[in-house]
C-alpha cells in the first residue's frame, strides 16, 4: 500500500483515541494521539451530558445527578434500572439482559437495562423508575 505525504486517521479500539498518523515527505511516519470526542447523553426531562466512552449508563445518569434505581447492584437481576431507548444506538444485549428482560413480556423492544449498556455513542433515554417516587434508596452503587 502506497501513502502519499499527508495525515491518516485510525481508532484503536472503536473507543480508543484517535490516533493520527503523519506520512512524512521521506517516508515513515510521525504518530500522534488525541482523544475522540465523547458521546452525549440526553435524558429526557433532565438534561443532556457528556459521559467517557465505555462507561455504564447507568453511572453516567446517577453521576449527572439524575435520580434513577439500580436496586441489585448492577447485577441484570431487578431490572429497576431499566430506561425506554428514544434515538440512538446501544450496543446489542449480552447474555444476562436478554435472559433477564426475556422474563419481562411487558416490556418493549426499546427498554434496556442500563447497568447493562456502555455508552459508546450519542443517546437520548427515558428513566422509568426513580428512587425518590417510590421512597427508597437507589440501591448498590453498580461496579464500573
Ligand atoms: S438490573 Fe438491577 S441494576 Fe440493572
Amino acid at each position: 500500500m502506497h501513502l502519499g505525504v499527508g495525515d491518516v486517521h485510525a481508532r484503536l479500539p472503536i473507543s480508543g483515541p484517535v490516533i493520527r498518523l503523519t506520512v512524512a515527505e521521506k517516508g515513515g511516519f510521525l504518530a500522534t494521539r488525541s482523544r475522540a470526542a465523547m458521546p452525549n447523553v440526553t435524558v429526557e426531562g433532565e438534561k443532556t451530558f457528556p459521559v467517557e466512552p465505555g462507561k455504564k449508563l447507568v453511572l453516567a445518569i446517577e453521576d449527572a445527578g439524575i435520580d434513577i434505581m439500580h436496586r441489585c447492584g448492577g447485577n441484570a437481576r431487578c431490572t429497576t434500572c431499566r430506561v425506554q431507548v428514544v434515538s440512538g444506538e446501544p450496543a446489542p444485549m449480552g447474555d444476562l439482559e436478554r435472559e433477564r428482560l426475556a422474563r419481562e413480556s411487558s416490556l418493549g423492544p426499546d427498554i434496556r437495562l442500563s447497568c447493562q449498556i456502555r455508552v459508546e455513542s450519542d443517546l437520548t433515554v427515558r428513566v422509568l423508575n426513580r428512587a425518590s417516587a417510590v421512597g427508597v434508596t437507589p440501591g448498590p452503587r453498580p461496579a464500573d
